[in-house]
C-alpha cells in the first residue's frame, strides 16, 4: 500500500495505477467507511482512500481540533482492506496559505510541475452550489458545504479517480457532490453507499464515540423515528407533514419502553426534521417522487444527523 503525503508524490504514484475508485474520508475509519471501500473495489481494480481532516468545512465552534486522528489504526484497516493508495496530506500540503479563522482559503497557483509559485497573486476559490447548500445542514453550518466542495474538487484533481464513493448517511453531501461533479464535468462516476447501522439501528458515525451510554440509548430515537416513518410510507402514507410529525414525536418522547431512566433524562434538541425532494432538497408537501426525510438533532453535546430515503 502506497502512503502519499504530498500532492506531487500522490500524482506520481497514482500515474502508476489504472482505473481507480476513490473513497474520500476524514479518517477515524469505522464500518461505514469500510463498506465504502468494499463498494469501491466492486467498481475498479484499484482503490484509493484519502484521509484528511479538512479545516475549511468546520465552523469556528466545531470540533476540528478535537476530531479523532488515529492514523496508524486507519492505515492498518486500509492495508487489510486491500487499498492501493492512501493520500494523507497535512493542512499545509492542501492549503499552503491556510490561516485558521481567515475569511477564506487563499492559495498560490501551482506551476506545471506542481511547485508553488511564490510570486503568484493570492486567489480565493469557492465552489458553491447555493440552492442545495443553503437548506437543511446549510442553515446550521453555513460554510460547511463550500469547504466540502473545495476539498473534494481538489482531491478529484489531485487523484484523478474514475469512480468516487460517498455514503447516503450524509445525504445532502452526496447530492451536492453529485451535482458538483456533473456541473463541473468531472469525468467521474459517483457511487452511493447505503447507510451502515449498528445492530440496534444507530447510524455509524465517527462522532458516536462522544456519546455516553445514556446518550447513546437516547440517540436511538432518531433511527427508530425514521424507520417508523418509512414503514408508514410503505403502508401508503404520502403526506409529508404526517411523516415529519411521526418522527418529531418519537424524537421528543423521552420515555420509550426500551430506554432506561438515565436515557430518558438526556435532552434531545431537534435542529430539523424535514421531508425534501431527493434531487432538489426542497421541502415537499406530498411524497410523489423519491424523497428523503432528514434529521439533525443534538443529544447532549453531540450533534447527529441521519435520514431515510423513501422510494
Ligand atoms: P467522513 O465523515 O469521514 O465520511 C467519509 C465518507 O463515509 C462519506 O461519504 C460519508 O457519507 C461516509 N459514511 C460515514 N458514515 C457512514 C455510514 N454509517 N454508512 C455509510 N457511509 C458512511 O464525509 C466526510 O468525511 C467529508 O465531508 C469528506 C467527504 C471526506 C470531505 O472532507
Amino acid at each position: 500500500m502506497i502512503v502519499s503525503k504530498t500532492v506531487s508524490d500522490c500524482r506520481a504514484r497514482r500515474a502508476g495505477l489504472g482505473r481507480l475508485a476513490l473513497v474520500p474520508t476524514m479518517g477515524a475509519l469505522h464500518s461505514g467507511h469500510m463498506r465504502l471501500i468494499e463498494i469501491a473495489h466492486e467498481h475498479a481494480p484499484h482503490v484509493a482512500v484519502s484521509i484528511f481532516v479538512n479545516p475549511t468545512q468546520f465552523g469556528p465552534r466545531e470540533d476540528f481540533s478535537k476530531y479523532p486522528r488515529p492514523i496508524e489504526h486507519d492505515l492498518a484497516l486500509c492495508e487489510k482492506a486491500g487499498v492501493d493508495l492512501i493520500f494523507n496530506p497535512d493542512v499545509k500540503a492542501m492549503y499552503p496559505d491556510y490561516a485558521p479563522g481567515g475569511a477564506g482559503i487563499t492559495f498560490r497557483a501551482e506551476d506545471k510541475a506542481g511547485a508553488v509559485a511564490p510570486e503568484s497573486p493570492p486567489a480565493e476559490v469557492a465552489v458553491d452550489l447555493p440552492q442545495l447548500s443553503s437548506v437543511l445542514e446549510g442553515r446550521f453550518r453555513p460554510t460547511h458545504f463550500r469547504g466540502v466542495c473545495q476539498v473534494v474538487a481538489k482531491l478529484f484533481n489531485i487523484i484523478g479517480p474514475q469512480v468516487a464513493c460517498f455514503g447516503e448517511k450524509d445525504y445532502q453531501q452526496l447530492r451536492i457532490l453529485t451535482s458538483m461533479t456533473e456541473e463541473l464535468n468531472f469525468p467521474i462516476e459517483i457511487v452511493a453507499c447505503p447507510t451502515v447501522r449498528e445492530p440496534d439501528g444507530l447510524a455509524i458515525s465517527s462522532r458516536n464515540r462522544y456519546l455516553s451510554p445514556p446518550e447513546r440509548q437516547r440517540a436511538l430515537a432518531i433511527s427508530r423515528g425514521l424507520a417508523t416513518a418509512n414503514a408508514d410510507f410503505k403502508a401508503g402514507a404520502r403526506q409529508a407533514n404526517r411523516l415529519v410529525t411521526t418522527v418529531r414525536n418519537i424524537l421528543l418522547d423521552p420515555t420509550p419502553a426500551s430506554a432506561g431512566d438515565a436515557a430518558s433524562r438526556v435532552a434531545m434538541l431537534i435542529d430539523y426534521v424535514a421531508a425534501v425532494d431527493a434531487l432538489t432538497l426542497r421541502t415537499i408537501e406530498t411524497i410523489e417522487a423519491p424523497a428523503v426525510i432528514a434529521v439533525a438533532a443534538r443529544v447532549g453535546n453531540t450533534r447527529l444527523i441521519d435520514n431515510v430515503i423513501l422510494k
